[in-house]
């Protein structure tokens, strides 16, 4: 047949871009919120003996419910916030990016809406057009403070089955108070009948004082708390995110995986690095520390910055951000043009990546200065 559209794709995809921040070849890579720091050796020979223990029965499927790695998880979560949690209270896939798209999976789907409040995590919208499901962005406050008015107001009128609220908040930074939290819980309860999900994809590095969400979960039966190993354990490259609810709510996501959708290896890589849990948190102590003086520096060069409960600042505000975007790149310094216009976003490297940050931030900013008065 001639004349139709070649690849037969889905409409609403028609002419959409993989989304993606740019994977350059760059000297200091602050761009994507990963750990500076690559796995210790130990963990590195712990890791390998697993994978080639596991590697003796790749000829089976691996265990569906990764039992062992559940329980690793829900003593992790015990031992990091004081959560007590049983491993049938615990999920896992591929990435946090996987959980949420089962849920939304689950508890999405055609003629269903889901809710998150601008600025937020970019691929919210994506995966709830892969899920089918009907994406909605209320507002935050101008300084991102979180605005209960609006989201109830949004709440009334959408009706949402989902709502995803990352706390701390990519891009800003910003972490969520107990009192939104358990707020948001109880309306979706009453006025929606739907589930409430907090994205602590970067809780591990919220400040002394920031609580986890996890410490509401006996208390409503609608919350879902979702972590990752991609940033504090350093493990981006393993690709394991998991969650934290009550057990049918986990159960429900059992029916929607894909079967067997955890692999051996990856089972095996993520239950041994869970073992030096204590050895890669103690990196995240730094990453903070080097967060603040960041912050600080940022403040005392005249930047405005969001105050920051994540592994990542961001700054402004530039009249034109891509020129410094650009500025810096062209000193080997790669950062992410993402939030409200005027915005950009480092991620906290190491203190030698934060020095050259700072160097290529402020010569940049010169040279642009001399060019306009040489106008
Ligand atoms: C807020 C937030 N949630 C989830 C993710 C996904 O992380 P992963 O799929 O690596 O677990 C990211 C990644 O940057 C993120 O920023």
């Amino acid at each position: 047949m001639s004349g139709q559209d070649w690849p037969p794709l889905r409409e609403e995809l028609r002419g959409v871009e993989p989304y993606g921040a740019p994977q350059l070849p760059v000297p200091v890579a602050l761009n994507v919120n990963e750990n500076p720091y690559p796995p210790s050796a130990a963990v590195v020979s712990d890791i390998a003996a697993a994978v080639a223990e596991a590697a003796t029965t790749l000829n089976r499927y691996p265990d569906r419910e990764f039992t062992e790695l559940r329980k690793g998880l829900a003593a992790y979560l015990a031992q990091e916030s004081g959560a007590d949690l049983t491993p049938e209270q615990v999920w896992a896939a591929n990435g946090s990016n996987e959980v949420m798209l089962q849920i939304l999976q689950a508890f999405g789907g055609p003629g269903r809406t889901v809710v998150s409040f601008a600025p937020t995590y970019s691929m919210y919208p994506e995966y709830a057009r892969d899920a089918m499901t009907t994406y909605v962005a209320g507002r935050r406050h101008d300084d991102f403070a979180f605005d209960l008015e609006e989201a109830a107001r949004v709440v009334e009128q959408h009706r949402p089955s989902v709502v995803l609220l990352p706390s701390p908040n990519n891009p800003t930074g910003t972490a969520l108070p107990h009192g939104v939290i358990s707020e948001m819980c109880a309306l979706l309860d009453e006025r929606a009948n739907g589930i409430v999900v907090i994205d602590e994809a970067y809780a591990e590095f919220r400040r002394a004082g920031t609580p986890s969400a996890l410490e509401l979960l006996p208390h409503h039966r609608n919350l879902v708390v979702t972590r990752t190993m991609s940033k504090a354990f350093a493990l981006a490259g393993a690709r394991l995110g998991y969650l934290a609810a009550a057990p049918e709510l986990c159960d429900a996501l059992r029916v929607v995986r894909l079967p067997y959708h955890l692999s051996a290896i990856t089972q095996a890589s993520a239950s041994a690095a869970l073992r030096h849990a204590e050895e890669l948190l103690g990196k995240v102590e730094e990453l903070r520390a080097e967060r603040d003086r960041t912050v600080e520096w940022l403040l005392a060069e005249g930047h405005q910055v969001a105050p920051s409960d994540a592994n990542f600042v961001l700054f402004g505000r530039f009249d034109d951000r891509e020129a410094v975007w650009q500025g810096l790149l062209d000193r080997g310094v790669l950062i992410r043009v993402t939030g409200p216009d005027g915005w950009l976003r480092v991620s906290i490297g190491t203190a030698e990546e934060m020095t050259a940050f700072k160097d290529a931030l402020r010569d940049a900013l010169r040279d642009a200065l001399r060019e306009v008065t040489a106008r």
